[in-house]
């Protein structure tokens, strides 16, 4: 294949991304091509960022697991390409931070969600992001003032669930859940329950889970858009031993397992759990692959001519 002179748009993927930026220009044909990006971490903690120069319109790649280590140098790079002459840079996130500190919820709390919002709207062009934490915030033009396309996750989520699990039932955890639920439950033909979920610190959740003998049979999906500390599903695995349900599946958007999350759900009773490619899956997780949603939204949203791309 003969390369074109110059790509449409050049992906720099931040370290840990390459995969990602690369399943996405193998998706989208030559005019979508990798570009290098470098990071040196000094012994003091400080950053140093070097890219290859742009000969096009640039996006960075990255999802945001751990912000405040990334940011920095994620601002500095896509700053770095504008100053070297790339023409927009864009950025796509497959999960976005900081979208569940949605409002001041003690006096004095910072509102991360909307400051976060400003801080990268004011370096990018564009975003690119899957299913963000949407709740008292219901759209992220509510607070991102650049050009933003959300990918849903529902349809590869009711895929992986339709192929894998027999009889499904669909438990949201908390009323946040129920957007994502209700979605996933319609495309898969499967019944559905909400839970009201009381949040007391990081680590302490409770939930209550009503009678579940109509179901009996059936196999209890735990579906929720993050686990972090694991702990939202673990009180809800706990309520279903012995109530005459199959073995328990936990399947998750933006799988960010801080700490020991996962042992507590295998240890809470999660047969199985799987969570999309947003964040890469620890060994163990069975993954669900966004590139297809990914790379068919990214063309319209960085502002590509419709006959660049296949
Ligand atoms: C909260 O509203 C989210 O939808 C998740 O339920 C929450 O972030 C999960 O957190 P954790 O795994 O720490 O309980």
């Amino acid at each position: 294949m003969t390369l074109a002179p110059h790509p449409a748009l050049q992906l720099y993927p931040m370290p840990g991304n390459e995969a990602r930026a690369e399943a996405l220009a193998a998706r989208l044909g030559p005019a979508v091509r990798t570009a290098g990006l470098w990071l040196h971490r000094f012994p003091d903690g400080e950053s140093l960022v070097r890219v290859q120069p742009p000969e096009a319109p640039a996006a960075l790649v990255c999802t945001l697991r751990d912000p405040d280590a990334l940011s920095v140098p994620l601002l500095m790079a896509a700053d770095t390409l504008r100053e070297l002459g790339a023409t927009g840079v864009g950025l796509v996130a497959p999960y976005l931070a900081y979208m569940r500190q949605d409002r001041a919820f003690e006096a004095g709390q910072a509102v991360s969600a909307r400051l976060y919002a400003r801080l990268l709207s004011s370096h990018f062009d564009w975003l690119l992001t899957v299913d963000p934490h949407l709740h008292r915030i219901d759209r992220l033009e509510r607070v991102y003032t650049l050009r933003s396309r959300v990918v849903h996750a529902a349809a590869p989520l009711a895929r992986w669930i339709a192929a894998e699990v027999a009889r499904p039932l669909l438990i949201g955890p908390d009323a946040e859940s129920r957007q994502w639920v209700a979605d996933v439950a319609a495309r898969v033909d499967a019944p559905m329950l909400v839970l009201d979920k009381q949040r007391h610190g990081d680590l302490d959740v409770s939930s209550r889970l009503p009678g579940l003998s109509a179901w009996a049979g059936r196999t209890p999906v735990l579906l929720d858009d993050i686990a972090s500390s694991g702990r939202t599903l673990a009180v809800v695995l706990e309520q279903l031993h012995g109530r005459g349900l199959a073995p328990a599946v936990c399947v998750v958007t933006h799988g960010l397992f801080a700490g020991d999350a996962l042992q507590r759900l295998r240890e809470a009773g999660a047969a199985r759990v799987a969570c999309t490619d947003s964040v890469d899956p620890p060994a163990g997780v069975e993954r669900i692959a966004l590139d297809e949603e990914l790379a068919l939204a990214l063309p319209e949203t960085a502002g590509l001519p419709k006959e660049t791309c296949p």
